[in-house]
């Protein structure tokens, strides 16, 4: 797989001698934080074909299969405030659209933060982790992405998932897949601080939520609203059944009509 990415990769591409492949690692993201912790600069990147203890948010299992998918890190030195990082995620879900769309064909959707979706489930997800200096600066962001590729069928339990093969009616081509992810991350990275407006304005016409009926679950709670747009920290507009409106940055959205949510 290695040498196929190499092989796939534009010439364009600025960190190639950068590009870690491992056979199989328990997570890219935690392999990548020790490269991190070595020193490892600006666009490392960790790939691999076996994720054992693959992960998501709120400390959920990314089930990660040998073969089928693309589970890959990459390491950002962004010198900011976190701040300054608050549409990171969502720049990574546009890069990662566009990747697709250029190498397999077609282009997923987006829902609101991390999860990019076809046909009403689950094609992939984005997992991005911070770490900050003693200043409390920036010190890294690594950006972790798993995409379901040549999968024909899930788990029971993950029947809310779906892979580009399944999506596209045809196998996906892995490594070009992952070559067009990593250029597409190299140009997000170069332009997503400086043009920060047009990032959010690409994520929120991929952005399925935008426009649909939500739940908004949170501490516990679970509360009803519409999906309005997108604000300028990447943070979802909402309007809620008395006519007040607020915005979400945080907590679970499920969206009406994802995921098996009618
Ligand atoms: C989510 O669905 O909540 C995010 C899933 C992110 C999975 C990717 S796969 C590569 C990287 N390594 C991990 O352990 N997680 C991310």
């Amino acid at each position: 797989m290695e040498q196929a990415i190499l092989n796939a990769l534009s010439p364009e591409y600025p960190w190639r001698d950068r590009v870690h492949y491992l056979p199989e690692v328990d997570s890219t993201n935690d392999r990548l934080k020790i490269l991190a912790a070595q020193g490892a600069p600006h666009g490392t990147a960790v790939i691999t074909d076996h994720q054992t203890g693959g992960h998501g948010r709120r400390g959920r299992s990314f089930l990660s299969p040998p073969g089928v998918g693309i589970y890959l890190s990459m390491l950002l030195r962004p010198e900011c405030p976190p701040a300054d990082l608050m549409h990171l995620t969502c720049a990574v879900g546009v890069a990662m659209c566009d990747a697709i769309e250029k190498a397999a064909g077609f282009r997923p959707g987006i829902k609101w933060t991390n999860d990019l979706v076809s046909d009403r489930r689950k094609l992939g997800g984005i997992l991005t982790e911070l770490r900050l200096d003693k200043n409390g600066n920036v010190d890294y962001a690594i950006i972790g992405i798993g995409i379901n590729c040549n999968q024909t069928q899930f788990p029971q339990e993950l029947d809310m998932a779906t892979s580009l093969r399944i999506e596209a009616g045809r196998p996906a081509d892995v490594n070009a897949i992952a070559a067009a992810l990593l250029l597409e991350l190299s140009r997000m990275r170069r332009e997503f601080l400086s043009r920060k407006s047009d990032w959010i304005a690409a994520f929120s016409q991929n952005c399925l939520t935008v426009g649909k009926d939500i739940q908004i679950l949170r501490a516990g709670t679970v509360r009803q609203a519409k999906a309005t747009g997108i604000g300028p920290d990447a943070e979802l507009l909402v309007e809620y059944p008395d006519g007040t409106s607020g915005s979400v940055s945080s907590g679970e959205v499920s969206v009406r009509g994802l995921y098996g949510y009618v």
